[in-house]
């Protein structure tokens, strides 16, 4: 099918029915891989700017940010390259009794950096969802300070002071989010609404109207959130498809480019700033060709920015940079006998996004 006819009627975006969930977490605090190679991992850990943590004996397994959080990657030597899962940090003890006591899950001694307790939870796809708190954080590293003066033609806030900022690992925060692939949409997403307190920030819908793509923030009230921290994605089987991760600024994304590039990494995708969410963003594929997204100047929401529902199309993944790379793309032809959710998917992605890209 190569008609070019995408003129599909838009039925009814189906909204998304939030349930009341049991608690409300509030960031994300680490993910977890295993890797065959780990020395490898670490390596491109270290270039995608985090820091070994101080490692007991040998290879370090676990790797902080310039923020508070005692680590945001741990690495298991296994036999296989996966994504474990992560874990998400809780506001209170009480919190952690609530949830382990709907859930009928201990509450049990968090092992590695940091220490604390946590509940540990399996997501409906078989990831490991860990419900932390009481450990301890970590001072800030130090950076370079931030950009703080744009000059624009109505005003220049920054005289006799140039831009020139190191080329050096981009100097990672935080783990920003997580985007998961899920074979249900709806039973991921509720999953994790009624646990967590997810909030819809934006939906993507298919044009029979059903959500595709989401993505949720969490919800702190009055306190402003990421747009996203977890996203969701409905396809073949479940799958990591990101780990996304916010330095200091666009300068940072930029020359954390160049060093990436210099280490001899490969770049996935970017740099360009995303339509839902803003960030100005940067896709690398680490050592066993998992995506790594470096991000910068993304939106933040508080619990009462409403829901925001779009068809689903490949020009509305960016706003600006370049098209999706090949490997996102799905082939031109769409298998004979595929499922209809299947092939609105390829066609929504077939759809050229701008008018000069095919
Ligand atoms: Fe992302």
């Amino acid at each position: 099918m190569q008609t070019g006819d995408h003129s599909h009627e838009q039925m009814p975006i189906r909204p998304i029915e939030r349930p009341e969930p049991i608690v409300r977490a509030r960031s994300v605090a680490h993910v977890v891989l295993e890797r065959s190679d780990v020395e490898k991992m670490a390596q491109f850990l270290i270039d995608f700017g985090f820091h070994p943590c101080e490692a007991t004996l040998g290879q370090p397994r676990h790797f902080r940010g310039h923020g508070t959080f005692p680590y945001c990657v741990e690495l298991v030597p296994s036999e296989r390259d996966a994504f474990v899962g992560f874990a998400l940090a809780a506001d209170s003890a009480e919190d952690l009794r609530t949830l382990a006591d709907a859930e009928g899950v201990p509450i049990e001694a968090c092992v590695g950096p940091g220490g604390g307790m946590r509940v540990r939870l399996t997501d409906p796809d078989g990831r490991r969802v860990d419900f932390i708190h009481g450990f301890s954080t970590v001072a800030p590293m130090e950076t370079r300070a931030a950009l703080l003066a744009v000059n624009t033609p109505m005003e220049k806030q920054r005289v006799n002071a140039p831009v020139r900022t190191p080329v050096q690992p981009a100097p990672v925060f935080r783990i920003g989010h997580v985007v998961l692939q899920t074979t249900s949409f709806d039973v991921t997403a509720q999953w994790y609404m009624r646990r967590f307190g997810f909030i819809p920030s934006d939906i993507n819908s298919l044009p029979d109207g059903s959500p595709m793509l989401g993505f949720f923030r969490f919800d702190r009230g009055a306190e402003p959130s990421d747009h996203h921290s977890l996203a969701i994605l409905e396809g073949p089987e479940p799958a990591l498809l990101h780990i996304s991760t916010e330095t200091l600024d666009i300068e940072a994304v930029g020359q954390g480019h160049q060093y990436l590039r210099a280490q001899g990494w490969t770049p996935h995708w970017g740099i360009g700033r995303h339509k839902l969410g803003s960030q100005v963003f940067d896709y690398w594929q680490d050592s066993v060709g998992d995506e790594w997204e470096h991000y910068a100047d993304g939106d933040v929401m508080t619990d009462q920015f409403p829901t925001g529902y779009h068809p689903l199309n490949r020009g509305g993944l960016w706003s600006w940079g370049d098209d999706i790379p090949d490997s996102m793309r799905p082939d031109d032809d769409i298998p004979e006998g595929v499922h209809p959710k299947v092939k609105a998917f390829i066609e929504a992605l077939q759809e050229p996004p701008r008018p000069w890209l095919r």
